[in-house]
């Protein structure tokens, strides 16, 4: 075929791509196909993409090039890192300038930073955009974090926001901002991802501890689902707990290894927190949480070997549960407050127009933390669009205000029956942190210089930082003064 038809070309026909084609060409354009191995092109286009007129296959870059309108347009939904700057170049040999790549896999930030650069010096406009919602997601609705060449966006606006999830009409795609931000967002997502499924994970620890068997639990959380709490992640994992073996018959839950995995999107959001000074806590919890858990013969020594404490659960059950809604509700709020400084922080180093309303409105449908609450974030931030922490906005000061109590008797009972719930408590000490006038740096400041002459600034003359002699044998210069 030597006429122009590809309104887009797909590279990469995993189940996510697959799924991404199917849903584009339910939105009317025609859409060309390519992956690697070329049969999997044939397969899809003679199971999948059957009778799918607007479904076209490549056989080679060249064809896909050949087939696709001007300027190009091109997703690439390939494995993260090194199968995308090889496709990259491939593509560079039949790509001109105007054109457009677009890696919607979940690559680093600061890999899609370096490759916009060396694009954009070749005239070609380059996209790094989240894609957020598992396979259903990509079928039916995905959430979208385009981010890089603004340029492009004019061009590929159109397909992205009809095949994007929607909430109220509104289309969970937006543009986010220039090279790495679309990525780096959708980073933060992952990582605040993480945050909620051990908060959650945490709650079906204490509820185990509680002795409620699994039907009562799936109940609680069926109910939560309809209030605050409303989200994808609480559904699940109420369906999740209901769920019966085939086979046996019995819950599924039980009996699957209590050892987590994980493929690093968590661990960089915790890494950018700590390269960028921000105090990300509940996710890197998340991410060390994830870690303990894989240390599995470890702690089963170490069960046989260490002793906790001798108390039984003794709290009255309704109470403990409506509190256990409310230290999950209050944690949430930390941890997306958290999330939010991250990214604030990130868009001040890369100068970012973030505009944190739209990533809210991005992140309310389609993808896997979608929920309710990412509504009050959303219009937390149209109020108010220098918030600077969402903990600061007036409807979660007060819903911190109602949920505080139950917060505080959660993690008290916690600790009291040895249950671990790093989640829940980074959250309640961050809030307690953050809200205090005074803490106990002073005295870190005074040891700091007291063995390492690094100076400290006093009360009312910040800006001069100071050295004392603190045992009177010590010499009167200070340390060059540094910050991380
Ligand atoms: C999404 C998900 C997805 C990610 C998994 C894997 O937004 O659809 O975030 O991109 O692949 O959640 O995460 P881990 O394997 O690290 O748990």
């Amino acid at each position: 075929m030597s006429e122009r038809v590809g309104d887009i070309g797909l590279i990469g026909l995993a189940v996510m791509g697959q799924n991404l084609i199917l849903n584009i060409a339910d939105h009317g354009f025609n859409v060309i196909v390519y992956n690697r191995t070329v049969e999997k092109v044939d397969n899809f286009l003679a199971n999948e993409a059957k009778g799918k007129e607007s479904i076209i296959g490549a056989r080679s870059i060249q064809d896909l090039a050949a087939k696709l309108k001007k300027p190009r347009r091109v997703i690439l939904l390939v494995k993260a890192g090194s199968a995308v700057d090889d496709f990259i170049q491939q593509l560079l040999l039949h790509f001109e300038a105007g054109d457009i790549i677009i890696d919607g896999g979940n690559s680093e930030y600061t890999d899609t930073r370096r490759r916009f650069a060396e694009l954009k010096a070749k005239g070609i406009r380059y996209i790094g955009s989240g894609v957020s919602g598992g396979e259903e997601g990509a079928r039916y609705g995905p959430s979208l974090m385009p981010g890089g060449d603004k340029e492009a966006w004019p061009f590929i606006k159109d397909i992205f926001q009809a095949v994007a999830a929607k909430v109220d009409g509104n289309p969970c795609c937006e543009w986010v901002g220039s090279d790495g931000a679309g990525h780096f967002v959708k980073m933060v997502h992952n990582g605040i991802e993480y945050g909620d499924m051990q908060l959650i994970g945490e709650i079906y620890h204490l509820m185990v501890a509680m002795g409620l068997n699994q039907d009562e639990m799936a109940d609680i959380f069926a109910d939560w689902n309809k209030g605050e709490l409303d989200s994808f992640l609480i559904e699940i994992t109420r369906d999740i707990l209901r769920y019966k073996d085939e086979k046996s018959g019995e819950f599924l839950l039980p009996k699957i290894k209590d050892s987590a995995g994980q493929k690093g999107t968590g661990k960089w959001t915790a890494i950018s927190a700590l390269n960028y000074g921000v105090p990300v806590t509940l996710i890197g919890e998340a991410v060390f949480s994830r870690c303990l858990s894989a240390l599995k013969n470890e702690r089963v020594e170490a069960s046989k070997i260490l002793p906790g404490p001798e108390n039984k659960f003794d709290r009255n059950k309704t109470d403990f549960i409506e509190d256990l809604k409310q230290a999950l509700y209050a944690s949430k709020i930390v941890s997306y407050a958290q999330g939010f400084m991250l990214m604030r922080e990130a868009a001040s180093q890369y100068n970012w127009d973030l505009d944190y309303g739209s990533i809210a409105l991005m992140w309310r449908g389609g993808c896997i933390i979608r929920s309710v609450f990412l509504g009050q974030i959303k219009l937390a931030f149209e109020q108010d669009p220098k918030l600077k922490s969402l903990l600061m906005a007036p409807f979660f000061v007060d819903a911190i205000k109602k949920a505080q109590k139950g917060w505080r008797n959660v993690v008290i009972t916690a600790v009291n029956l040895g249950v671990p719930t790093p989640a829940l408590s980074t959250a309640l000490a961050f809030y307690d942190g953050y809200r205090a006038e005074k803490l106990p740096a002073n005295l870190l400041q005074a040891q700091r210089d007291y063995f390492g002459a690094h100076t400290y600034e006093l009360l009312g003359e910040e800006g001069k930082f100071v050295h004392t002699n603190w045992t009177g044998h010590g010499g009167n210069v200070s340390a060059s003064t540094y910050t991380a």
